[in-house]
């Protein structure tokens, strides 16, 4: 099944069977996500019958997985999209933060100053900026389900035409061929199966629960999540947020962490990864707990690393699956095959 989520990276969109077998393996009838992302994982769970418990620290996946894992009136979802993708364009506070050019110092060019694109073109930029006032301007009249599903198809919807599919943290430098083309809202899949809730935190302060486990925590601090889709949490809240502009895209200044020097959380940082992994195994009573992670080397932690910490909890298992890493944006794709993805298995 074709799940509509949006582009990340780290989704595990590739490898839903091979984690859904770790759960038929044991038995298991309920599922923990702990670091949902994009929602696929949980979606792809509940599809399959699995009564799904899932969370993540960002709050646009707090979004896709309540959509995912609840529900939505999908009548009322479509009547309000075909209204949404009509509706008269707005220059709002989207446009004009993040549309057309702006004139940047190009790093290496010893100060050069070029004209380039800031994420959407002028026309998608008041489309999206029409389409959530919309959705705003209805809140109170809608379910929250609905809301949440209209919310989840307005960011679907700039995803396809940002321009940079990498992450929001740059813009390419010439407008690509889907970035030109015409914003259009539709909705994300709608998954039937048992009703599952989807939560929103720290997972060390989450109580985690199920059967079965399952941990796809960020791999390295050069991936720092609420920076590089820190565009869907703003559509996702529309709090218009004071913006850092002295970054290639303009920034919320809550996610400009370095500059701010503060920590992005615990799986991030050698030191506090460690603990981080160590606190979320003792807490745990689930029968299995599946870790994903890979070996690039920049990553925070090693897998031998996170196997000793297993081993302290349960036996080990480690399945490694060959695994491409996308080193750069999509128009100049440089792969590397050596890298490897590795679940590790513990078994209480
Ligand atoms: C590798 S991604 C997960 C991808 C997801 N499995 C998917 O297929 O879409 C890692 C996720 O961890 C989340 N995250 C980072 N630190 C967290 C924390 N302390 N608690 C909960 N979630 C966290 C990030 O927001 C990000 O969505």
């Amino acid at each position: 099944m074709e799940y509509r989520t949006i582009a990340y990276k780290g989704s595990k969109r590739k490898l839903l069977e091979q984690i859904q077998s770790y759960a038929k393996e044991i038995k298991a009838k309920t599922f923990f996500d702990g670091f949902s992302g994009t929602g696929i994982v949980s979606a792809h769970m509940r599809k399959n019958g699995y009564v799904v418990a899932a969370n993540d620290l960002n709050f646009s996946s707090y979004v896709y997985g309540s959509v995912f894992l609840n529900g939505f009136e999908k009548d009322t979802v479509e009547e309000h999209l075909s209204h949404i993708n009509q509706v008269s364009p707005l220059s709002g506070w989207l446009t004009a933060n993040y549309s057309g050019t702006s004139a940047r110092v190009i790093r290496g060019t010893g100060g050069n100053i070029e004209e380039r694109p800031r994420g959407f073109i002028r026309a998608n930029a008041m489309k999206i900026d029409a389409a959530r006032e919309y959705i705003e301007s209805k809140k109170k009249l809608l379910s929250e389900h609905t809301y949440n599903a209209l919310v989840f198809s307005v960011i679907l919807g700039a995803d396809k035409v940002f321009n940079n599919s990498n992450d929001q943290k740059s813009a390419l430098k010439e407008w690509t061929k889907s970035a030109r083309k015409p914003v259009i809202f539709k909705s994300p899949t709608l998954i039937e199966g048992p009703r599952g809730k989807q939560l929103h935190g720290d997972i060390l302060e989450v109580g985690l629960s199920g059967d079965m486990v399952y941990l796809d925590p960020p791999y390295t601090h050069g991936v720092l999540y609420a920076s590089c889709y820190h565009l869907n949490d703003s559509i996702a809240h529309w709090n218009k947020p004071v913006l850092d502009y002295d970054y290639a895209i303009p920034r919320p200044i809550d996610v400009c962490f370095r500059k701010n020097a503060q920590r992005a959380g615990g799986f991030y940082n050698k030191t506090s990864a460690r603990i981080a992994f160590e606190n979320l195994f003792k807490k745990n009573r689930a029968k299995r707990i599946v870790l994903s992670y890979s070996d690039a080397p920049r990553n925070t932690l090693t897998i031998e690393e996170l196997i000793k910490i297993g081993k302290c909890y349960g036996n080990v298992k480690v399945d490694s699956l060959a695994h491409q890493l996308c080193m750069q944006p999509k128009s100049q794709l440089q792969r590397s095959t050596q890298l490897k993805e590795h679940f590790i298995v513990v078994d209480k």
